[in-house]
């Protein structure tokens, strides 16, 4: 991002409209070259809006994150354990950005965040969308010594550790659908991705992204081909995406290590009680194969348990749906 474009969204981000005169007076350049700017902010997600006679506006305005104040305001233990913290303008994945420096031998725990992503990354191969300055887009690394068979139930656990954060910001009807997603009456919220990497010396270097939708432009809610929600529409007002970013290393960290020490079973009550799947009808997608059948709650080791007809069995992997009630054949994501 060049310093006219960073210089222009600062302008910008108090979502006030400004003329193309006074921000080309501001910027020390033509109006031609402001326009051409303009041009250049739908790369990075930002929807600017032009009104005739009152000039630019970015809707909502944006609260960047703040680098300062949030080292202010992380617990005492969480900053202890923190090695490296990359707040980045503009990054192609934040969990990306991690396992580079990972594979690097850097050390945990690092952080990654952004306020834009070109290549954020979902569950599947999918696109995560990170328009700049809007949601939350946060990766953290843990390191688990005694290999991969530790990390079972991280992911849960993890979207178990943002439903609790979001419910102290007054949110209700949360749920989780196995194994990644935060649903806000059946609307996706917030998912987390964990990718591994596994050292010469069996070390399991582990990142965990995740990514909440706060003010989602509405441009960026029809590119996603799930139904999606956003935390200005849930509460009607905004909250502080500095606020809620240091509530949720503050939180997640603690949760990791606690999850280090005990492994996913002391989360296993906590993640039922918001489990959307148990007892439903459910189609899990398990590379070519579709496995029809009775979602019954989840393992000790978060691994999904499906009954088809006299079998029960235990899924680690695959996509599911939920079979809707009044039409047999159709299944929603
Ligand atoms: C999902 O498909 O539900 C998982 C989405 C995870 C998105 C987050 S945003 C921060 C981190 N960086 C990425 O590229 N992806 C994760």
């Amino acid at each position: 991002m060049t310093n006219q474009v960073y210089a222009l969204i600062k302008i910008l981000s108090d979502g006030q409209y400004h003329s193309g005169e006074a921000l080309g007076k501001e910027l020390d350049i033509s109006r031609t070259a402001i326009w051409k700017i303009m041009n250049q902010l739908g790369q990075y997600g930002i929807y600017c809006q032009r009104l005739h006679g009152q000039g630019y506006c970015i809707p909502g305005g944006i609260e960047f994150l703040d680098e300062q104040l949030i080292q202010s305001q992380l617990n005492f233990d969480v900053k202890k354990m923190i090695s490296k913290m990359d707040f980045h303008l503009s990054v192609d994945s934040t969990n990306q950005s991690l396992m580079a420096r990972i594979k690097q031998g850097a050390l945990p725990v690092l952080v990654s965040t952004a306020e834009h992503q070109t290549q954020g990354r979902g569950r599947r191969g999918r696109h995560w969308q990170s328009p700049f300055g809007k949601n939350i887009y946060l990766s953290f690394s843990w390191s688990f010594l005694d290999g991969p068979s530790k990390t079972a139930g991280l992911t849960l656990a993890i979207g178990l550790g943002i439903v609790e954060v979001l419910e102290h910001f007054g949110i209700c009807d949360l749920g989780l659908k196995w194994p990644n997603d935060v649903l806000w009456q059946g609307k996706k919220l917030a998912g987390v991705l964990t990718e591994m990497h596994m050292d010469s010396l069996g070390v399991c270097h582990v990142v965990i992204g995740l990514g909440i939708n706060v003010d989602l432009p509405k441009q960026a809610k029809a590119d996603i081909c799930q139904e999606s929600v956003d935390l200005l529409q849930i509460l009607n007002k905004r909250i502080s995406r500095n606020t809620l970013f240091v509530a949720l290393m503050n939180h997640l960290i603690s949760l990791v290590s606690k999850f280090n020490e005990d492994g996913f079973s002391s989360f296993e009550k906590g993640w039922e009680k918001y489990d959307l799947l148990k007892n439903q009808q459910v189609m899990l997608r398990l590379m070519e194969h579709k496995i029809f059948g009775k979602a019954l709650g989840i393992d000790c080791d978060g691994g999904l348990k499906v009954q088809h007809e006299d079998t029960v069995t235990t899924y680690h992997a695959g996509e599911i749906s939920i079979r809707k009630k009044e039409e047999n054949y159709e299944f929603i994501d």
